[in-house]
């Protein structure tokens, strides 16, 4: 089923909007961008290939400086919003390797796999519902089958990465990385439940590494072999199941505005029965129009109460909740939102990524490639720049402002090259803001402007001047 035969449904007045399947603005709204957008990650430090130096690893990236940032500032503003201000959700950080008995219970052991299509002639292995978008490795103008080669019958591929615990590698000690955060929630529900005293419906938040062995890793980070997830496992009566998927995907619709992805390239897809897995009783995909097609950010699913009964029914243990008002014992039943992050920053990298030709300080034309990320979540907040750096009054008063910034954000201190060029660089790391201390901040064009330091915006490149003392309050206000 292709997803335009999907029917829009409504869900109130504001998703009906997004529930409709609106048209990509064009496959590659931006031409050739994804090509820009992976060049730029590379010259400015945001993702590099993991082991380049040994020719790489598929699928597996490593973050730099400012990516490490940008990841690290989703995640927190995530757990800000999911469990910092709310009073009904905790958080926890499960372990990675678990009992393998997790993954016989949770079903994956048997059945998380993907159908895997051989080429008897190139060698090339494909996922067999992806065909469409392989390319056979020895003629990469066709698809497999296109070509003359050979291809075998699908067959499972289980994408858990197995592994042993302890010195012996038999049977006895074979367990698997997580492929997903959520198992640990579950099976850590009694303990906590018991410790933190909440009451249904509340919700359990995990942000954490996920392992899949992906038959195709593609599409830069999109499609990881290692990843991370940020995950909600929110408990509650079975008759809340239906509302509460609801009222999270309006929520989590809400963050993804608030760190900056447009609302004209979220669409919410109502998963088809067929499509769902096995246990969902509903679920929504949230996706973002990326350059190289509408792909999924985030599932939203109504799990019923699948995991923890088999968790029960395989470990002997009783997962049960008693509601002390209706005197019923019962197994909460479970809403799922769960994101990726790395997807998400890839979402943010193509959101921000922008070009345009400006007039320079010069006078001349150039092309500026800007990063235009929403404060909140910029790897660095402002730049910080002595117009002479050998002048040291200049560059002691520039650092007098780094020391008075840093503590309430991450401050660039930048003394190398044209002040233009130094703005292009921080325009393509995506910091908002830009501060320069020059000749009228040491009081040598009169006492009027001493102190005050000329203050630029990334996005107009609008410049003003605003006394030193205001500036950390006005940077905070427009950072959170
Ligand atoms: N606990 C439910 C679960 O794991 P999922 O749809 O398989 O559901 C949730 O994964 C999210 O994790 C996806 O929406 C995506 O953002 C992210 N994700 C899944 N596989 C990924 C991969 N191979 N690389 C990067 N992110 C991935």
């Amino acid at each position: 089923m292709s997803q335009e035969d999907i029917a829009p449904v409504e869900v109130g007045s504001g998703l009906a909007k997004l529930l409709t399947r609106r048209p990509m603005a064009g496959k590659n709204d931006k031409g050739d961008s994804m090509e820009k957008i992976v060049s730029l990650c590379k010259r400015r430090g945001f993702v590099f290939q993991s082991s380049e130096i040994y020719g790489g690893l598929n699928g597996c990236w490593d973050y730099g400086p400012l990516g490490v940032e940008l990841k690290r500032n989703l995640k927190d503003y995530w757990w800000r919003r999911n469990v910092l201000e709310r009073e009904d959700v905790v958080g926890m950080d499960g372990s990675i390797l678990m009992n393998r008995n997790v993954w016989r219970a949770s079903g994956h052991e048997s059945t998380f796999s993907d159908p895997l299509i051989d080429c008897k002639t190139c060698k090339g292995r494909f996922r067999a519902d992806q065909l469409e978008d392989s390319r056979c490795l020895l003629k990469p103008s066709k698809r497999p089958g296109e070509c003359d080669g050979e291809l075998t019958e699908p067959r499972q591929f289980n994408m858990m990465f197995r592994t042993f615990v302890g010195a012996s590698e038999d049977d006895s000690s074979v367990t698997y990385l997580r492929p997903e955060t959520a198992q640990s929630m579950f099976v850590q529900f009694k303990n906590v439940l018991e410790t933190s005293r909440q009451k249904l419906p509340f919700g359990l938040a995990q942000i954490g590494k996920a392992f899949r062995n992906e038959i195709n890793p593609r599409h830069f980070t999109f499609r990881s072999r290692e990843f991370e997830q940020m995950e909600i496992e929110y408990f509650c009566r079975p008759e809340q199941g239906k509302e509460l998927l609801e009222y999270w995907l309006k929520e989590r619709l809400k963050f993804y505005e608030e760190i900056g992805l447009s609302f004209e390239k979220l669409h919410v897809l109502d998963v088809p029965e067929a499509d769902r897995a096995h246990y969902s009783e509903g679920t929504y995909d949230i996706e973002y129009d990326f350059p190289f097609g509408r792909q999924e950010l985030e599932g939203v699913a109504y799990r019923t109460n699948y995991d923890l009964r088999k968790h029960q029914e395989h470990s002997g243990k009783p997962l049960e909740y008693f509601d002390d008002e209706t005197k019923e014992k019962f197994v909460p039943h479970v809403v799922e939102p769960s994101a990726g992050v790395d997807r998400t920053v890839l979402a943010l990298l193509c959101e921000a990524y922008d070009e345009e030709t400006i007039t320079n300080e010069k006078g001349k034309e150039e092309m500026r490639t800007v990063m235009r990320f929403h404060p909140r979540i910029a790897p660095v907040k402002c730049g910080v720049f002595p117009l002479l750096k050998n002048k040291p009054e200049l560059v002691a008063k520039a650092r007098d402002l780094v020391d008075l910034l840093r503590p309430h954000m991450h401050v660039f201190y930048d003394e190398g090259g044209a002040i233009g060029r130094r703005y292009r660089r921080q325009d393509e790391a995506g910091t908002p803001f830009g501060v320069t201390i020059d000749f009228e901040t040491l009081g040598e064009q009169g006492d009027d402007l001493r102190d005050t330091v000329t203050l630029r915006e990334r996005d107009s490149m609008k410049q003003t001047r605003v006394p030193i003392q205001e500036l950390t309050d006005r940077l905070i206000q427009e950072i959170r």
